[in-house]
């Protein structure tokens, strides 16, 4: 729960701890200095105290998107954000590789080119989806270590010449643990050897009931060699999506979390993040874990200069100050002063937790992930 003390309240309002504390007072509560307000009370002193209520408070930066939700007005649909997960040597790679063909835009724009860590495409019909693509990167499993989850549907993809395996049942145990929706990918269909049906009894061993067998988990069958069944497979995540009404509101400050980082010769930190609400814009003054700066460019999947980038957009940002790790939480704030304060106060959690990213979740999740 989000909460904040007397003491950084008033200095974020710039008051004396003194008057809150008299504030306070006149309404019958006796506080000290380092008593800690819920930021619902802490929102209403504020607004009596005559300033306007701004939640990016060091608590709702450090754990994600979890704070002040945005009004149900101020949402519009955005697109699904979808990893692929499943055993080694399944085809996530491969899948991965193939869906990059279903994007309408690429013919114009010169194609998917860059590997930012998540790439997005138009379907013919219009609708987008974006895919994480993190190979090496433990980005899925940080994220969740880190409680910013920002995977809305979990591809599981069998081979249909190998069934289920030690990987798959980890990563549908991990879907479940995240409440993430599952679609099977039944893969390799294209194989002499390939037994669809045998992946769908076996799956039924792990709760996984596909709509075949009565259930409501989609299953499709596909050959991401042969390229065969991708329409389905887009068609089910859209349908999953739908059901999942998935929507944020693009007019604020953008949220969201860093998916992959590195520093570049040249270019100095280049990180890719993915919104997850607001607008990221080129100029704003940047936050991402531990590090901060000013985004001086964005750039998308294609190689190409963006001014902005709303939710569920994967965008390459220059400007920050370092790599902050995958899974961290990102978000655009009002000043310098802000920027580091928050940067210092992670860089100081970072340092008391002994610096170690993904606690607690072993690497088969990295193994899983394309
Ligand atoms: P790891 O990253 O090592 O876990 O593997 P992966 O799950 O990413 O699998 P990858 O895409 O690398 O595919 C593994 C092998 O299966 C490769 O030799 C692919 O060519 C092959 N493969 C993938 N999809 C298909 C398919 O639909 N049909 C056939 N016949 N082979 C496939
Ligand atoms: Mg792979």
């Amino acid at each position: 729960p989000e909460s904040i003390t007397v003491a950084d309240l008033a200095n974020r309002m710039a008051e004396r701890s003194m008057d809150v504390i008299k504030y306070l007072m006149k309404q019958g509560q006796m506080v000290r200095m380092d008593d800690v307000l819920e930021a619902d009370d802490a929102e209403l002193i504020v607004e009596d105290f005559g300033h306007t209520v701004k939640r990016v408070s060091e608590s709702d930066v450090e754990t994600g998107f979890i704070a002040s939700d945005d009004p149900e007005e101020s949402k519009v649909k955005r697109a699904p954000v979808v990893a692929i997960m499943g055993h080694v040597d399944h085809g996530k790679t491969s899948l991965l590789d193939a869906l990059r063909s279903t994007d309408v835009v690429s013919g114009e724009a010169g194609g998917i080119t860059q590997h930012i860590g998540a790439y997005q495409v138009q379907l013919k019909s219009g609708d987008k989806i974006t895919f994480l693509d993190t190979p090496g990167h433990a980005a899925f499993s940080a994220m969740r270590s880190r409680g910013a989850e920002a995977t809305d549907i979990v591809i599981l993809v069998v081979a249909a010449d190998d069934s289920v395996k030690p990987q798959t049942i980890e990563a549908i145990k991990f879907a479940k643990a995240a409440g993430t929706p599952i679609i099977v990918a039944v893969n390799k269909i294209d194989k002499h050897e390939a037994d669809p049906q045998k992946v769908i009894t076996d799956l039924l061993q792990h709760d996984i009931v596909v709509e075949a067998m009565s259930g409501d988990v989609q299953s499709v069958n596909i050959s991401a060699k042969k390229r065969t069944g991708l329409d389905d497979l887009t068609d089910a995540i859209l349908l999953q999506a739908e059901l999942q009404d998935l929507k944020a509101n693009p007019d604020r400050d953008a949220e969201g979390v860093v998916i992959e980082s590195k520093i570049d010769k040249g270019r100095g930190s280049v990180a890719t993040v993915l919104v997850r609400r607001g607008t990221l814009k080129r100029g704003d003054l940047l936050v991402a874990g531990g590090q901060w700066g000013r985004v001086r460019a964005l750039t998308n999947e294609r190689g190409q200069t963006l001014a902005e980038a709303g939710p569920s957009v994967p965008v390459e940002v220059l400007g920050l100050d370092g790599a902050p790790d995958p899974g961290e939480v990102f978000a655009v704030v009002e000043n310098e002063g802000r920027a580091r304060e928050i940067a210092m106060y992670r860089q100081r959690k970072t340092r008391s937790a002994g610096g170690g990213q993904n606690v607690g979740l072993g690497t088969s999740l990295e193994q899983m992930m394309a």
